[in-house]
């Protein structure tokens, strides 16, 4: 069975006391991660450290990045490469979010860039696509998608391919408390692996977690997760309480 993964994305969210607070909440609530189960947390660059020491010798518990930059080092004031993300033991890295598309004007040449750099460390990104509310208004979601995702990523090789983990999120459902219904993820992720099956195969396509975003929390992860193509959540809002994160955890398949 593909790895089924529960991403917690605490975006730029919490003091340092905070972030130890809600990862002791977390730890002393009841979870389980079965072999083929994860749980990661893309928490603020400047925790990784304190994060990694929480959940030190946790099995399939990992700590993330939120994004890199894109060269190994240099004169980059202010930013972080994927080779220093490494240092400190990371091991994913989240790359493409809507937010960084938006915000900071991440493109897919970018992202081709970035997506090499954090493959050359031998680590996973977790590479974000998803629609704006227009796009699927329109009905052209699947167009828009595949064209993020073969622009950055159809340049990787099979083995490549296989180490990537996609997180779908549709932009309208993000941080706004509407999901995609259940039937409607589906639908996409399962477009997305045909995109992944027609380059590389079916049976590299069917070794790719896709990740759903977009408002998870406790009370829909079980229904959206239940569908066959949804592999887990990249969790936003809900992560950042861990009673909800536990819950979400705890509602992979
Ligand atoms: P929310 O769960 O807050 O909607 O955020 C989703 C997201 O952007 C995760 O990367």
């Amino acid at each position: 069975m593909r790895k089924q993964i529960a991403a917690a994305n605490w975006k730029m969210n919490l003091s340092q006391n905070e972030a130890a607070t809600l990862l002791n909440e977390l730890l002393s609530l009841p979870h389980s991660l079965q072999a083929h189960q994860e749980a990661i947390f893309a928490v603020p660059a400047i925790y990784i450290p304190l994060a990694t020491q929480k959940l030190a010798g946790k099995s399939n518990i990992y700590v993330a990045a939120q994004n890199c930059h894109q060269k190994e080092s240099g004169a980059y004031t202010g930013e972080i490469s994927a080779p220093m993300f490494a240092t400190v033991g990371v091991k994913h890295i989240v790359l493409g979010h809507s937010e960084r598309r938006e915000y900071f004007a991440e493109s897919d040449v970018l992202l081709v860039e970035k997506v090499n750099a954090v493959l050359a460390i031998e680590s996973t990104p977790i590479f974000c696509c998803g629609e704006p509310l227009e796009i699927r208004e329109a009905g052209t979601q699947n167009e828009f998608v595949a064209s993020q995702l073969k622009n950055a990523l159809f340049h990787l090789s099979a083995d490549q391919i296989s180490k990537v983990v996609i997180a779908y999120e549709p932009i309208w459902a993000i941080g706004t408390g509407k999901t995609a219904s259940s039937d409607q993820a589906q639908e996409i992720h399962a477009y997305i692996r045909s995109v992944f099956a027609e380059k590389y195969g079916q049976s590299i396509a069917d070794q790719i977690s896709i990740l759903y975003g977009g408002s998870v929390k406790a009370a829909n992860a079980k229904e959206i997760f239940s569908q066959p193509d949804v592999d887990g959540g990249l969790v936003g809002g809900a992560s950042l309480v861990a009673t909800e994160f536990a819950a979400i955890i705890n509602a992979l398949k």
